[in-house]
């Protein structure tokens, strides 16, 4: 049931999004996972591979997600995975702000269905949308609880985007390391 609406919602949002990004990608990269999970993923927008499979985090950084996820013991079919852009910029430059904005709508509408314990952001472009003020070189491995117009109170917990880690030894420890800390959180 909640699968079916989800899928609606998915539907819907491509067919009324206005994002000039529609008319380069290949299709929309819809969230994908367990909707009714505790926890929710969210990176910045599908990459060349996402683009082409339809599904989000399948590329380099989803391989590592995987691992990661499977260091603490869940998988993908434990998790929703999601972007805050639904489309893939061309040459995957940054999203525009324009870009984030035309897909807001559809992202909190997904948060809205699976109201989860937690939401994960992968890189600063996703903390950004729903905590502005902060630096992830700062906040990366801490838990935030704000409110957030139409969601209500939402845990945040702010991790580097894999991408960024992939290549960079200490960052991709200090992710291995905070990406530990999901477990306990979730006990919480
Ligand atoms: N990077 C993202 O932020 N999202 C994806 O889906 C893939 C790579």
């Amino acid at each position: 049931m909640q699968q079916e609406k989800l899928a609606a919602l998915h539907k819907k949002f491509d067919q009324i999004n206005t994002s000039g990004l529609k008319k380069t990608a290949t299709q929309a990269v819809f969230g994908h996972g367990n909707a009714l999970s505790d926890i929710i993923f969210i990176g910045e927008a599908p990459g060349k591979s996402e683009d082409i499979s339809g599904k989000p985090f399948v590329g380099a950084s989803g391989k590592f997600l995987d691992e990661m996820l499977t260091s603490i013991k869940l998988s993908r079919e434990d998790v929703y995975i999601t972007n805050i852009v639904k489309y893939r910029p061309p040459e995957n430059r940054d999203p525009s702000k324009d870009e984030i904005a035309a897909c807001k709508a559809w992202l909190h509408a997904e948060l809205q269905l699976i109201q989860p314990k937690l939401v994960i952001t992968l890189g600063r472009y996703a903390l950004n949308h729903f905590i502005p003020d902060v630096k992830i070189g700062e906040v990366h491995g801490k838990s935030f609880t704000k409110n957030i117009p139409g969601l209500g109170e939402q845990t945040f917990f702010a991790l580097y985007h894999p991408a960024a880690a992939l290549y960079n030894g200490n960052m991709r420890e200090t992710l291995l390391k905070d990406f530990k800390k999901i477990t306990r959180l979730l006990k919480k």
